[in-house]
Protein backbone atom coordinates (compact mmCIF):
# COMPACT_ATOMS: atom_id res chain seq x y z
CA UNK A 1 0.00 0.00 0.00
CA UNK A 2 1.28 3.67 -0.85
CA UNK A 3 1.57 5.51 1.97
CA UNK A 4 -0.15 9.19 2.81
CA UNK A 5 1.32 12.22 1.35
CA UNK A 6 1.10 15.61 3.13
CA UNK A 7 -0.34 18.43 1.32
CA UNK A 8 -0.29 22.29 2.39
CA UNK A 9 -2.42 24.80 1.05
CA UNK A 10 -1.08 28.14 1.47
CA UNK A 11 -1.38 32.03 0.25
CA UNK A 12 -3.02 35.03 1.39
CA UNK A 13 -6.58 36.09 2.90
CA UNK A 14 -9.44 35.12 0.32
CA UNK A 15 -7.21 33.07 -2.84
CA UNK A 16 -9.64 30.38 -2.04
CA UNK A 17 -7.32 27.89 0.20
CA UNK A 18 -10.28 27.01 2.00
CA UNK A 19 -12.38 25.56 -1.06
CA UNK A 20 -9.18 24.14 -2.76
CA UNK A 21 -8.80 22.19 0.43
CA UNK A 22 -12.54 21.04 0.45
CA UNK A 23 -12.47 20.29 -3.21
CA UNK A 24 -9.26 18.27 -3.20
CA UNK A 25 -9.99 16.23 0.44
CA UNK A 26 -13.01 15.46 -2.03
CA UNK A 27 -11.14 14.64 -5.14
CA UNK A 28 -8.60 11.95 -2.95
CA UNK A 29 -11.08 10.48 -1.15
CA UNK A 30 -13.21 9.89 -4.55
CA UNK A 31 -9.51 7.61 -5.21
CA UNK A 32 -10.48 5.57 -2.30
CA UNK A 33 -7.93 7.34 -0.12
CA UNK A 34 -8.31 8.07 3.24
CA UNK A 35 -7.85 11.60 3.99
CA UNK A 36 -7.60 14.37 7.16
CA UNK A 37 -9.03 17.40 6.08
CA UNK A 38 -7.78 20.17 8.15
CA UNK A 39 -6.53 23.65 8.80
CA UNK A 40 -4.27 26.15 10.74
CA UNK A 41 -4.67 27.75 13.24
CA UNK A 42 -6.73 24.45 14.68
CA UNK A 43 -7.39 20.80 13.51
CA UNK A 44 -7.57 19.83 17.17
CA UNK A 45 -9.53 20.69 20.00
CA UNK A 46 -6.54 22.76 21.86
CA UNK A 47 -5.19 24.37 18.49
CA UNK A 48 -8.75 25.61 18.21
CA UNK A 49 -8.64 27.43 21.36
CA UNK A 50 -5.36 28.85 20.51
CA UNK A 51 -6.93 29.78 17.41
CA UNK A 52 -10.07 31.72 18.97
CA UNK A 53 -7.69 33.28 21.03
CA UNK A 54 -4.83 34.40 18.28
CA UNK A 55 -8.08 35.58 15.99
CA UNK A 56 -9.77 37.76 18.74
CA UNK A 57 -9.69 41.32 18.49
CA UNK A 58 -9.55 42.18 21.82
CA UNK A 59 -6.26 41.07 22.29
CA UNK A 60 -3.00 42.73 21.53
CA UNK A 61 -0.17 39.70 20.74
CA UNK A 62 3.15 41.44 19.88
CA UNK A 63 4.77 39.40 17.09
CA UNK A 64 6.91 37.03 19.02
CA UNK A 65 3.98 36.18 21.28
CA UNK A 66 1.92 35.47 18.45
CA UNK A 67 4.94 33.27 16.71
CA UNK A 68 4.40 30.93 20.30
CA UNK A 69 0.82 30.91 20.17
CA UNK A 70 0.89 29.49 16.38
CA UNK A 71 3.65 27.03 17.19
CA UNK A 72 1.89 25.83 20.35
CA UNK A 73 -1.58 25.21 18.04
CA UNK A 74 0.35 23.59 15.28
CA UNK A 75 2.72 21.68 18.02
CA UNK A 76 -1.15 20.24 18.92
CA UNK A 77 -1.90 19.46 15.44
CA UNK A 78 0.89 18.04 14.51
CA UNK A 79 1.07 15.57 17.42
CA UNK A 80 -2.58 14.81 17.64
CA UNK A 81 -4.12 14.82 14.32
CA UNK A 82 -1.56 15.06 10.97
CA UNK A 83 1.69 12.52 12.59
CA UNK A 84 -0.65 9.69 13.60
CA UNK A 85 -2.50 10.42 10.19
CA UNK A 86 0.11 10.01 8.23
CA UNK A 87 1.32 7.13 10.70
CA UNK A 88 -2.02 5.35 9.30
CA UNK A 89 -1.01 5.93 5.99
CA UNK A 90 -3.98 8.66 4.98
CA UNK A 91 -3.58 11.79 3.35
CA UNK A 92 -3.13 14.71 4.99
CA UNK A 93 -4.80 18.02 3.35
CA UNK A 94 -4.24 21.27 5.84
CA UNK A 95 -5.33 24.58 4.92
CA UNK A 96 -2.37 26.95 5.88
CA UNK A 97 0.81 24.92 7.56
CA UNK A 98 4.13 26.76 9.21
CA UNK A 99 4.67 28.76 5.63
CA UNK A 100 1.85 31.10 7.03
CA UNK A 101 3.86 31.21 10.22
CA UNK A 102 6.89 32.35 8.02
CA UNK A 103 5.09 34.39 5.61
CA UNK A 104 2.89 36.40 8.27
CA UNK A 105 5.32 36.65 11.42
CA UNK A 106 8.39 36.48 10.09
CA UNK A 107 7.53 38.40 6.92
CA UNK A 108 5.17 41.13 8.22
CA UNK A 109 7.06 41.32 11.66
CA UNK A 110 10.03 41.15 13.47
CA UNK A 111 11.17 37.49 13.49
CA UNK A 112 13.45 35.91 11.69
CA UNK A 113 12.62 33.01 9.69
CA UNK A 114 15.17 30.81 11.43
CA UNK A 115 13.36 31.98 14.65
CA UNK A 116 9.94 30.64 13.27
CA UNK A 117 11.90 27.42 12.12
CA UNK A 118 13.53 26.76 15.41
CA UNK A 119 9.55 26.83 17.17
CA UNK A 120 8.56 24.59 14.73
CA UNK A 121 11.21 22.07 15.33
CA UNK A 122 10.95 22.48 18.80
CA UNK A 123 7.05 21.98 18.46
CA UNK A 124 6.28 19.86 15.59
CA UNK A 125 9.33 17.79 14.91
CA UNK A 126 10.30 19.75 11.79
CA UNK A 127 7.67 18.42 10.23
CA UNK A 128 7.25 19.85 6.57
CA UNK A 129 4.83 18.66 4.17
CA UNK A 130 5.60 16.95 0.52
CA UNK A 131 3.44 19.42 -1.79
CA UNK A 132 2.67 23.04 -0.84
CA UNK A 133 -0.18 24.91 -3.38
CA UNK A 134 0.75 28.38 -3.12
CA UNK A 135 -2.37 30.05 -4.52
CA UNK A 136 -2.02 33.32 -5.58
CA UNK A 137 -4.39 35.96 -7.62
CA UNK A 138 -4.70 39.51 -8.19
CA UNK A 139 -5.83 41.60 -4.98
CA UNK A 140 -8.90 43.05 -6.92
CA UNK A 141 -10.37 40.05 -7.46
CA UNK A 142 -9.70 38.52 -3.97
CA UNK A 143 -10.77 41.64 -2.45
CA UNK A 144 -14.27 41.36 -4.69
CA UNK A 145 -14.12 37.68 -2.81
CA UNK A 146 -14.04 38.55 0.42
CA UNK A 147 -16.51 41.24 0.80
CA UNK A 148 -18.68 38.42 -0.69
CA UNK A 149 -17.91 36.43 2.17
CA UNK A 150 -16.92 38.54 5.37
CA UNK A 151 -20.13 41.02 5.16
CA UNK A 152 -19.38 41.49 9.02
CA UNK A 153 -15.68 42.74 8.58
CA UNK A 154 -12.29 40.97 8.71
CA UNK A 155 -10.20 39.36 11.92
CA UNK A 156 -7.60 40.12 13.94
CA UNK A 157 -4.95 39.84 11.33
CA UNK A 158 -6.98 39.98 8.39
CA UNK A 159 -7.72 43.46 9.10
CA UNK A 160 -4.30 44.55 8.69
CA UNK A 161 -2.86 47.05 6.21
CA UNK A 162 -2.72 46.40 2.57
CA UNK A 163 0.76 46.90 2.75
CA UNK A 164 0.54 44.10 5.41
CA UNK A 165 -0.64 41.81 3.24
CA UNK A 166 1.68 42.81 0.21
CA UNK A 167 4.54 42.15 1.94
CA UNK A 168 3.10 38.69 2.81
CA UNK A 169 2.73 37.71 -0.08
CA UNK A 170 6.29 38.71 -1.38
CA UNK A 171 7.08 36.42 1.60
CA UNK A 172 5.28 33.94 0.02
CA UNK A 173 6.83 34.20 -3.19
CA UNK A 174 10.18 34.20 -1.46
CA UNK A 175 9.59 31.00 0.27
CA UNK A 176 8.49 29.07 -2.80
CA UNK A 177 11.36 30.43 -4.60
CA UNK A 178 14.10 28.64 -2.04
CA UNK A 179 12.11 25.59 -2.01
CA UNK A 180 11.25 25.03 -5.79
CA UNK A 181 10.71 21.25 -4.97
CA UNK A 182 8.42 21.74 -2.77
CA UNK A 183 6.28 24.30 -3.84
CA UNK A 184 3.70 24.64 -6.67
CA UNK A 185 2.63 27.95 -7.40
CA UNK A 186 -0.90 27.96 -8.48
CA UNK A 187 -2.91 30.53 -10.68
CA UNK A 188 -5.72 30.80 -8.13
CA UNK A 189 -8.02 32.73 -10.92
CA UNK A 190 -11.03 31.77 -12.22
CA UNK A 191 -13.50 29.80 -11.25
CA UNK A 192 -13.25 27.44 -8.35
CA UNK A 193 -13.20 24.83 -10.61
CA UNK A 194 -10.79 25.94 -13.17
CA UNK A 195 -8.15 26.35 -9.63
CA UNK A 196 -8.75 22.63 -8.73
CA UNK A 197 -8.17 21.46 -11.88
CA UNK A 198 -4.55 22.90 -12.23
CA UNK A 199 -4.03 21.70 -8.81
CA UNK A 200 -4.70 17.99 -9.99
CA UNK A 201 -2.85 18.29 -12.83
CA UNK A 202 0.03 19.22 -10.28
CA UNK A 203 -1.57 16.18 -8.05
CA UNK A 204 -1.24 13.89 -10.92
CA UNK A 205 2.55 12.15 -10.49
CA UNK A 206 2.04 11.83 -6.93
CA UNK A 207 -1.34 9.80 -7.52
CA UNK A 208 0.63 7.66 -9.93
CA UNK A 209 -1.58 9.32 -12.83
CA UNK A 210 -0.82 10.21 -16.36
CA UNK A 211 2.67 10.65 -15.67
N1 LIG B 1 -12.13 30.63 -7.76
C1 LIG B 1 -13.03 31.36 -7.09
N2 LIG B 1 -13.80 32.27 -7.73
C2 LIG B 1 -14.70 33.00 -7.06
N3 LIG B 1 -14.92 32.94 -5.75
C3 LIG B 1 -14.18 32.07 -5.05
C4 LIG B 1 -13.19 31.24 -5.67
N4 LIG B 1 -12.60 30.48 -4.73
C5 LIG B 1 -13.18 30.82 -3.57
N5 LIG B 1 -14.13 31.76 -3.76
C6 LIG B 1 -14.95 32.40 -2.73
O1 LIG B 1 -14.14 33.45 -2.22
C7 LIG B 1 -14.20 33.48 -0.79
C8 LIG B 1 -12.80 33.21 -0.24
O2 LIG B 1 -12.43 31.85 -0.52
P1 LIG B 1 -11.86 30.93 0.65
O3 LIG B 1 -12.62 31.14 1.89
O4 LIG B 1 -11.73 29.56 0.10
O5 LIG B 1 -10.41 31.61 0.76
P2 LIG B 1 -9.30 31.37 1.86
O6 LIG B 1 -8.02 31.48 1.12
O7 LIG B 1 -9.56 30.12 2.60
O8 LIG B 1 -9.51 32.62 2.78
P3 LIG B 1 -8.95 32.86 4.28
O9 LIG B 1 -7.51 33.18 4.13
O10 LIG B 1 -9.70 34.05 4.75
O11 LIG B 1 -9.23 31.61 5.04
C9 LIG B 1 -15.24 32.46 -0.39
O12 LIG B 1 -16.47 33.12 -0.23
C10 LIG B 1 -15.27 31.50 -1.56
O13 LIG B 1 -16.53 30.88 -1.71
MG1 LIG C 1 -9.87 29.82 4.62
Amino acid sequence: MRSGRFISLEGGEGVGKSTQAAMLADALRGRGLGVLQTREPGGTPGAEAIRALLLDKQYDWDASAEALLFAAARSDHVVHAIRPALERGDWVVCDRFVDSSRAYQAGGDDLSDDAILSLHTIGSYALMPDVTFLLQADGAAVAERLAARDSDGADRIGARSAAYHARVAQRFRDLAAMDPERFVLVDASGSPHDVHLRIMRAMAPLLGEGG
